[in-house]
């Protein structure tokens, strides 16, 4: 098991990162977080195999709620049906959440943990490869919230609406990606993907040899791409819980995500949204002048390598987007705040020319 510290003080936690490790969490919950009651938020597809082994290292009955992970569920609504099936259960201000899924879980437990009764304990455990190397480190938790536009139509904008809450401890159990399929493990490799753009070559280089043995599920290689992206993530996160400085780096290519992963029609999942966005991105740092056409080729090819969009699946108009990019929540007095690739890694842009955000979406076939 290799373990990993997000270091913040007195909220500092360990992130386990193991093979077959699920069988201890009631081990290590116990000796991390001790608490009255143990209440579980589960991902409806690994009810009946993760969560199921996970509860067993409790003792086998526990109180439970399970959700669907869809964006739709990620909701206000949701996170009050928690609070309630907590009151039902008996749950006071000493039991502990556990959240066992991918980063919807994450989020929307997290959330649920951290207002029910002014904050809970909150344990993650992620079974999505996004969830283990990104989700649920840092703390973010939260939901989406409705956008209503002029025609009395909404969608959803994106977490929205949450908080801080660290966790006491992750549990990354790779033995769970063997019942992920493909395409959300490819949606987990682009936030790797991006992890490696913020100056981790090795870490490119490391997914590029191991392609295979990663879609093959080799249980040492998961274990050593987790270690290796997580670790980058909680580095970050220890230098900047509350994102004023450099943790606002590990947004790369989330503005752009932002804006399409809603649209209902391009059916994205925030992995793909995100891929498409780091695309976008090298190409709006292209032309900004901040890195060469070679580096914008690099990045299409690591990408595709592993089977992600580098393009939309469907035209969608430059101006939609822009306007969904001004409204997210990263921005300051209305103007778009961006981080953009460069030679070294990557840097916040608090104001952006809109001739290179044109270009950067006409690049991904978004059109005029
Ligand atoms: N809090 C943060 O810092 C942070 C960072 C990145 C993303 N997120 C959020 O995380 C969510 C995306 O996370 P995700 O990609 O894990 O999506 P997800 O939670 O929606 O899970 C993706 C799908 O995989 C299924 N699944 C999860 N684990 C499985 C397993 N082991 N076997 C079989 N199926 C499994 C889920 O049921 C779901 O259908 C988004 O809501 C995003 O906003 C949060």
């Amino acid at each position: 098991m290799n373990t990993v510290t997000t270091s913040l003080g007195e909220n500092s936690y360990d992130i386990h990162i193991g093979c077959n490790i699920l069988q201890e969490l009631g081990v290590i919950a116990t000796s991390v977080a001790p608490a009255s009651k143990h209440f579980f938020v589960v991902d409806k597809n690994v009810e009946e195999t993760h969560a199921k082994e996970a509860m067993q290292a409790f003792g086998g009955q526990c109180e439970m709620v399970s959700l669907e992970a869809i964006e739709s569920n990620k909701t206000m609504a949701t996170v009050e049906s928690i609070w309630s099936s907590m009151l039902d259960a008996g749950c006071d201000r000493h039991s502990e959440l556990i959240a066992i899924g991918g980063g919807l879980t994450g989020d929307v437990g997290g959330f649920a943990a951290a207002t029910f009764m002014r904050g809970l304990q909150l344990i993650q455990v992620p079974t999505s490869l996004l969830a283990m190397v990104d989700a649920s480190i840092g703390g973010k938790t939260g939901v989406n919230l409705p956008i209503r536009s002029e025609d009395g139509t909404s969608i959803l904008g994106k977490n929205l609406a949450g908080s801080f809450w660290q966790p006491k401890v992750v549990v990354a159990d790779v033995m769970t990606l063997q019942t992920l399929d493909d395409r959300q493990l490819r949606c987990g490799l682009a936030e790797c993907i991006k992890h490696a753009m913020l100056g981790h070559q090795s870490m490119m280089d490391f997914i590029l040899e191991n392609t295979s043995a990663i879609f093959d599920r080799d249980s040492d290689v998961l274990v050593e791409l987790v270690t290796k992206s997580a670790s980058i993530k909680a580095k970050v996160v220890s230098q900047d819980e509350r994102e004023h400085g450099d943790r606002a780096l590990l947004n790369l290519g989330h503005t752009f995500a932002h804006a399409i992963e809603p649209m209902s029609e391009l059916d994205l999942y925030h992995g793909e949204a995100v891929s498409i966005g780091l695309v976008a991105a090298i190409t709006c740092a292209e032309a900004t002048g901040l890195v060469d056409a070679e580096r914008v080729d690099q990045i299409r090819h690591v990408l595709s390598m592993v089977g992600l969009p580098v393009s939309l699946p469907l035209p969608v108009s430059i101006e939609s987007v822009l306007q969904l990019m001004r409204i997210d929540k990263k921005n300051k007095d209305s103007k778009i705040r961006l981080v953009l690739p460069t030679d070294s890694g990557a840097e916040v842009f608090s104001e952006i020319d809109e001739t290179a955000l044109a270009l950067a979406w006409t690049s991904v076939g978004a059109s005029a």
